[in-house]
């Protein structure tokens, strides 16, 4: 131990090579604390993490060589602060805090070990109203919900179509829709439709029995939504039959294209950002979201929460040395919001 308590090494989970987590995720029990904090960052003992899609995806495909491994799995945590190192927060204060992709491969820290050497303006304080478990998934998932929907330029009094009600995307979405006073619209499985109007939602679609599509097309809205944010992203469809049930002045904003093969992605951007609406394409605004850091975004979350205007949903905790069935959880695309670890016993 140095003299601080922090210790010189840690248990961490490890992305030691592509593949599927069960092979590509080892816990190691000696790995070395980052302690050597450059200006600007701060060092987190982390009580809770969470895992994001995009972890096991990037397990899956990048080679080693550009995911620079062996790093810390994971993006998304709350903590400590352990190391202040000048910034703006103090020792013992409570925070949650995410590295973005980027930032984790280049620095080759991550959430699933107990201390974690990250940029200050990556952390906001932890409100008191809600414990470590739920505030380590706040970040990634609520950051690209509120910036999908800045992005769309919502406003009060809008009806926004989020597909994907509990998806954590769309959990996070659903909230701060509501809470800017719009009118939401969400689509879920019939098991999760008390979930969905729970989060706010004023009429929820049952994908499963009424396929959102024709759904659409044969009950449209009146008026036609002025945001559709799709937090699946499983086909372009729902955006090129969008004339049928999105305003002519309202945009499309998606998390993204399906994983199902590159000839459907090549088909998905090709049909939602290269084809022009004289060539047939879809006479409507498509953005993609692709989440960021921006400081003020975190705070914004960080208020709302405090306000009691969102409520992070949590799906399940698993403990830290039981990191593989918390993969096995996230992978089914089933969890209803967040899939969060257990770093440290509060
Ligand atoms: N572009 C970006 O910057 C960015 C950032 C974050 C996430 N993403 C992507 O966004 C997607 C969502 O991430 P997430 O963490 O929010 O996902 P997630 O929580 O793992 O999604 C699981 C949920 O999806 C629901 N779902 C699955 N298929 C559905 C469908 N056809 N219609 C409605 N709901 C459906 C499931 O509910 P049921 O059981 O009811 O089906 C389940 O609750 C992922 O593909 C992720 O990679 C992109």
């Amino acid at each position: 131990m140095s003299s601080n308590d922090i210790p010189q090494a840690q248990h961490a989970w490890i992305v030691i090579k592509r593949g599927h987590p069960s092979q590509a995720v080892v816990l190691q029990k000696d790995f070395p604390v980052s302690s050597k904090l450059k200006k600007g960052e701060a060092l987190v003992k982390v009580h809770a993490a969470a895992l994001n899609p995009v972890g096991w995806k990037i397990m899956r495909l990048l080679p080693n060589i550009i995911a620079k491994r062996p790093q810390i799995a994971e993006y998304d945590l709350a903590g400590t602060i352990a190391d202040s190192n000048g910034t703006e927060f103090n020792k013992g204060d409570e925070i949650f805090g995410w590295l973005p992709v980027p930032l984790s491969i280049k620095s080759g820290q991550g959430a699933l070990a107990q201390y974690v050497r990250l940029p200050a303006d990556h952390l906001v304080a932890k409100p008191s109203s809600i414990d470590f478990i739920h505030a380590a998934g706040i970040c990634l998932a609520g950051m690209t919900a509120l910036q999908g929907l800045k992005q769309a330029g919502i406003e009060a009094g809008q009806t926004v179509f989020i597909n994907g009600g509990t998806t954590a995307v769309g959990s996070f979405a659903i909230q701060i829709a509501k809470a800017k006073g719009c009118n939401v619209v969400a689509t879920t499985s019939t098991p999760n439709i008390d979930i969905v109007k729970g989060l706010g939602a004023d009429k929820v679609i049952d994908y499963k029995n009424n396929p959102p599509i024709s759904h659409l097309k044969e009950n449209p809205p009146t008026p036609n939504f002025h945001v559709i944010y799709d937090t699946v992203g499983t086909s372009a469809e729902l955006f090129t039959a969008s004339p049928a049930y999105l305003a002519p002045n309202g945009i499309f904003v998606s998390v993204g294209v399906t994983m199902g093969g590159l000839g459907n992605i090549l088909k998905s951007v090709f049909q939602t950002q290269l084809r022009p609406s004289w060539l047939g394409g879809t006479n409507r605004k498509f953005r993609l979201v692709s989440v960021n850091n921006k400081k003020e975004d975190l705070e914004e979350l960080r208020d709302l929460i405090g306000e009691g205007k969102l409520k992070p949903l949590v799906d399940s905790t698993f403990s830290f040395d039981d990191v593989l069935k918390a993969y096995e959880r996230i992978m089914t695309g089933r969890a209803k919001g967040k899939v969060a670890v257990q770093v440290i016993s509060n």
